[in-house]
């Protein structure tokens, strides 16, 4: 089922030397990291620092030719190594920024790829991107997933297990959109239903909600059934572009991200032309850094070519000039919650590499495990430095 390749990196010498020598004076400034090189001489000694070990000459050669998405690459060939893969990426988090020499910075718009045309979120390009993740399988997803099967930040308190942090989170939410008994609620990104389960068991609402992801529909219908909800929560399968009517709350978590920025005005008019007056609408999305934002927001980076298609992360200040661009609705509070995201991130990746020989027999390779691995652990260590934040914001019209 897999159908992940990577192909040998193309041989380039003099390349390789260089980016070698970029690679070793960018590890020398790193903290908290121990570096072993293909000879199994240490190129940085930390003794009790996460270690990262490069197993072959290939590494460079990646780097030369497709920097960082190389080095994702390298871990997925195996061509490194490391005890505590969060750990060695987070020491490279870190120091992101200075990773490529200020001048070679200059010069990225000219080496570093583009997103691909047919990648862009049209309703059909929308739809392509959304089912090369989520129409994987629904049994990927249920084996590392909690059995609320959300996959989103939860949101811990001391002693909860997974499904209860996301329970708490599903709780932020209607409080935050204000949803209560006989409300008609929308969710623009169902997932596996959990969100709108919960909303209709807990707040006596319905709720009408949307996913582009055949699979999903199928399994949320499913399970929506299951728990005798199927008159209060309906799933549709339709882009929010293609949605009519009029709702008291709007909820939308972690969807925004699959959105992409030519399309982000038109997603908040929509918001805006099915809300009822006076309703609220709550909001979580993944954030980063407006200067991170800006400097990134052009780039196609490992995550879009093996993970997330169409994929952008907005800024805080993004998402307030297009909501004013797009709509009447205003931020009125944020809660920012992405230091729960490492728990939430590591107790999925713990649980697929627990559990990857059933995953194995659902057709997902060794490749595909290595990709899936690096996808976890690379985020973590993003959220770990404050890289990428996560945040629930309320919006309503001004
Ligand atoms: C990261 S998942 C989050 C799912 C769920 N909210 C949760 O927290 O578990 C993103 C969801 O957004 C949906 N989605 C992405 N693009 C969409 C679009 N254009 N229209 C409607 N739903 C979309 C996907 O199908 C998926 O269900």
């Amino acid at each position: 089922m897999s159908t992940l390749e990577i192909p040998p990196p193309p041989r380039r010498p003099a390349r390789a030397r260089i980016a070698r020598a970029l690679f070793e004076r960018s590890v020398a400034g790193l903290e908290r990291l121990e570096v072993i090189a293909p000879d199994g001489r240490p190129l940085r000694r930390q003794p009790g620092a996460p270690r990262m070990e490069i197993r072959s000459d290939a590494f460079f050669h990646r780097l030369a030719a497709s920097g960082k998405i190389g080095f994702g690459e390298a871990y997925v060939a195996a061509e490194w190594a490391a005890d505590d893969l969060a750990g060695v990426l987070s020491a490279f988090a870190e120091r992101l920024s200075h990773l490529v020499p200020r001048p070679l910075q200059r010069l990225r718009r000219i080496y570093e790829p583009l997103q691909p045309r047919v990648e862009r979120n049209t309703p059909a390009g929308a739809r392509a991107n959304i089912a090369r993740h989520y129409d994987l399988s629904n049994d990927l997803f249920a084996a590392f997933l909690d059995e609320t099967m959300t996959y989103s930040c939860a949101v811990f308190e001391p002693g909860d297990s997974l499904a209860d942090a996301q329970r708490r989170k599903y709780d932020a939410i209607c409080d935050l959109a204000g949803v209560g008994e006989g409300d008609h609620v929308l969710e623009i990104g169902t997932g596996w239903g959990g969100m709108a389960m919960h909303a209709a068991a807990t707040r006596g609402c319905r709720v009408t909600s949307i996913t582009i992801s055949r699979e999903q529909k199928q399994l949320a219908e499913q399970r929506v059934r299951a728990a005798g909800l199927e008159r209060r929560v309906e799933i549709l399968l339709c882009d929010y572009r293609q949605l009519y009517g009029r709702f008291d709350k709007i909820v939308s978590i972690e969807m925004f991200e699959a959105v992409g920025e030519e399309y982000w005005p038109e997603y908040f008019a929509v918001c805006d032309r099915l809300l009822a007056p006076g309703g609220r609408m709550a909001l979580q999305t993944i954030t980063m850094p407006d200067d991170r934002y800006r400097a990134s927001r052009r780039s196609y980076t490992w995550v879009h070519k093996y993970i997330f298609p169409g994929g952008l992360i907005p800024s805080e200040r993004a998402i307030a000039r297009a909501l004013e661009r797009g709509s009447r609705l205003r931020v009125s509070s944020a809660t920012e919650i992405g230091h729960h995201y490492p728990a939430t991130l590591r107790a999925w990746r713990e649980r697929f590499l627990a559990r990857f020989d059933e995953v194995r027999g659902l057709g997902f390779d060794e490749t595909f495990r290595r990709t899936w691995e690096y996808y976890l652990a690379s985020c973590e260590a993003g959220f770990r430095h404050g890289a990428i934040g996560d945040v629930q914001l309320m919006l309503e019209r001004r």
